[in-house]
């Protein structure tokens, strides 16, 4: 199986919020791939960021750069549906924060939008045996959901490995991302075992050079 092409993901959440729209395209313009929008609820997780109003704010900054949003919410539909009418590319919520993961999906989808499934760290796979076929993006949390700058849990490893041989059995371009404590020293360790996109927040938006760490990650993708 040839792998897709490596796929950085900056996550806002480490940015400065006081300049969301000039960080956007800073970060553009140092190679990011996709803009990663990471929504809390201060419900499913202990924390509260930004809703819909500043995707679609956000939207124009980002330009052809996909807007891959993190809904870290409950209830998940009524805010996924705004954050498709928002401009988001890419809608991944938590099955748990869900009652009916496969009507949800199927709401994202009818919007025109890409769904994706987001799995925490002792989060089981098995409603993949359902919906994976409905699904274009699979988002390993290798932290515990709520915040920037954790560090990485191991075990991430082992789900991202089960994750690629699914994904594969299927034989569709469905993305692999990871997300929570990715930096240039482990990020090879995560593209070997599976992973095609890859979340970073503090390990870029905490630094003057955000060229210099995309390079740096790229680099060891190579
Ligand atoms: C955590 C978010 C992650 C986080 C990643 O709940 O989903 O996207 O922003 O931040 P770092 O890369 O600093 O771990
Ligand atoms: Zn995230």
């Amino acid at each position: 199986m040839t792998r897709p092409t490596y796929r950085i993901a900056p996550s806002i959440l480490s940015a400065d919020f006081a300049r969301l729209g000039e960080e956007v395209r800073s970060v553009i313009a140092a190679g990011a791939d996709w803009i990663h929008f990471d929504v809390m609820d201060n419900h499913y997780v202990p924390n509260l960021t930004f809703g819909p109003m500043v995707c679609q704010a956000l939207k124009p900054h980002a330009g052809a750069t996909p807007i891959d949003v993190h809904l870290m919410i409950e209830p998940v539909d009524a805010l996924a549906a705004a954050f498709a009418d928002a401009g988001a590319d890419y809608i991944s919520f938590h099955p748990d924060a869900s009652p009916h993961v496969h009507r949800s999906i199927q709401a994202i989808r009818a919007k025109g939008v890409k769904p994706g499934l987001v799995f925490n760290p002792a989060q089981p796979l098995d409603v993949l045996d359902w919906v994976i076929d409905d699904i274009d993006l699979i988002l390993i949390m290798s932290v515990n959901p709520g915040f920037g700058g954790q560090s990485f849990i191991d075990s991430a490893l082992r789900k991202i490995e089960a994750v690629r041989r699914r994904i594969d059995a299927t034989g569709k371009d469905i993305r692999l991302e990871v997300d929570g404590g990715i930096k240039a020293d482990n990020i090879r360790r995560v593209a070997d075992a599976g992973a095609d996109t890859f979340v970073a927040g503090s390990a870029i938006f905490g630094k003057p050079d955000y060229q210099g760490v995309i390079n740096a990650m790229r680099t060891q993708l190579a």
